[in-house]
């Protein structure tokens, strides 16, 4: 196991009916900034509850955060956030209105200009101060309510911002608040959570027989719970697996000491930047397709998740790892979601693209070892056809 440091203080707050709790949670004399996305919580009556629980507290409003968060409407959040002096800020939505609330927190006290903000990648930001923001999570997928990272859509791409001031102090994560998800989002949440797990598990082993196990019980999890929910959208005991999973694969705790790939989410960005799609669509497609042409760089992982994942233990190991492949690109299409770029409509010389933006972003030297370069992201993307 290699060494590691792990701190998260986010404070979870979990199960059903606990958003009166948020006159006890958030600060007395804070005035709050609730910020939502397109209207689903209005309509489902959730954010009638969070108003509600904020009690006599001073509330402003914004709304119409989009998915994958636009730099140009969050901008507009931070003027409010100047102009009327906020000082907690109340994220009620998806990873995308989590992760715009962040970068919220980020760029209103930021003295310089906010698109330095979009270029550090995984770096910490250069800040030293962010406003204190919370989470009512309605969508489990991206861990965001538990972890220190967003993901910014700007007009030079889809952007990472990290830093530890931009954990939420706390996160309710009621299941219930997610029974009006549509299929679509369930699906794509399961897949989401579940390459979250396999970018931090399907790399080389250093014997983090914790972390591996852990992974392999969150993957478990997800492939029992995903179908249930898809077929019984208001069972609470699926619903909280569900959230719990997501929530836990990308919080830190599995990710310590060992190994990250996150190939699969870089080339992944820039698909949906270019072509729009899903953030877990895009996962779909790519993932199985990374595992076919890296099967040798992977192959002792490959053959542990084949067995302690799939059960598959008969055959050649290649045979098993082929086999394991397949059943992974069967449980996302299972889901209802397209594992082919072809099914989305994308013509095959639309590669170059993609690998042009890979190059302008710098993603040149992927994986868990650097040794991924743009050839390699070519064949993978031509295989993905
Ligand atoms: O906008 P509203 O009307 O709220 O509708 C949303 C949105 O249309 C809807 N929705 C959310 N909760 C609902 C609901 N509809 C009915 N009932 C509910 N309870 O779902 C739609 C999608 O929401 P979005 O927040 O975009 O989805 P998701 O949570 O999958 O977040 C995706 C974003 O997170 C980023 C992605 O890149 C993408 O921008 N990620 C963030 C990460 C992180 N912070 O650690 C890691 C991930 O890998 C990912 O990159
Ligand atoms: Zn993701």
């Amino acid at each position: 196991m290699m060494n590691f440091n792990y701190h998260n203080p986010t404070h979870i707050v979990f199960g059903k009916d606990r958003l009166h709790e948020l006159n006890q949670l958030v600060p007395e004399s804070a005035k709050v900034l609730v910020l939502y996305g397109g209207g689903s919580v209005r309509r489902n009556g959730t954010l009638e509850k969070v108003l509600t629980g904020l009690g006599n507290r001073k509330v402003v409003e914004f709304d119409g955060i989009e998915p994958n968060p636009q730099f140009n409407t969050l901008m507009k959040a931070v003027e409010i956030v100047r102009s009327e002096n906020i000082d907690f800020l109340l994220a009620v939505g998806g990873g995308s209105v989590m992760d715009g609330t962040k970068f919220i927190a980020a760029a209103a006290p930021y003295q310089g200009n906010a698109t330095d903000l979009l270029k550090h990648g995984f770096e910490w930001l250069p800040i030293d101060s962010a406003v204190p923001l919370a989470t009512v999570a309605t969508l489990p997928a991206t861990g965001s309510e538990m972890n220190m990272g967003a993901v910014i859509s700007h007009e030079s791409g889809k952007l990472p911002v990290m830093s530890p001031l931009l954990y939420p102090q706390f996160s309710i994560l009621d299941p219930t608040l997610t029974f009006s998800l549509p299929s679509v989002q369930v699906a794509n949440g399961v897949i989401d959570a579940f390459v979250h797990v396999l970018e931090q598990y399907v790399t080389y082993p250093v014997d983090a027989q914790v972390q591996d196990r852990m992974a392999e019980g969150i993957l478990k999890t997800l492939i029992e719970v995903g179908p249930v929910t898809l077929a019984e959208p208001e069972n609470y005991d699926a619903r909280a697996n569900l959230m719990w999973s997501a929530t836990s694969a990308l919080n830190g705790y599995i990710g310590v000491g060992v190994p990250h790939d996150w190939s699969t989410h870089m080339i992944g960005h820039e698909l949906t930047d270019l072509f729009g799609m899903d953030h877990a669509q895009s996962l779909a497609i790519i993932q199985p397709s990374l595992w076919k042409i890296r099967k040798a760089k992977k192959q002792e992982k490959l053959l542990q998740y084949a067995e302690r994942v799939w059960n598959i233990s008969e055959g050649t190991e290649d045979e098993r790892v082929d086999q394991a492949i397949d059943m992974t690109r069967a449980f996302f299409e299972s889901l209802g979601v397209k594992t082919r770029l072809s099914q989305y409509g994308i013509e095959p010389g639309e590669v170059d693209r993609v690998i042009h933006a890979l190059q302008e972003h710098g993603m040149t030297a992927l994986s868990e070892t650097g040794d991924m370069d743009l050839t390699i992201s070519r064949q993978i993307l031509v295989d993905a056809y």
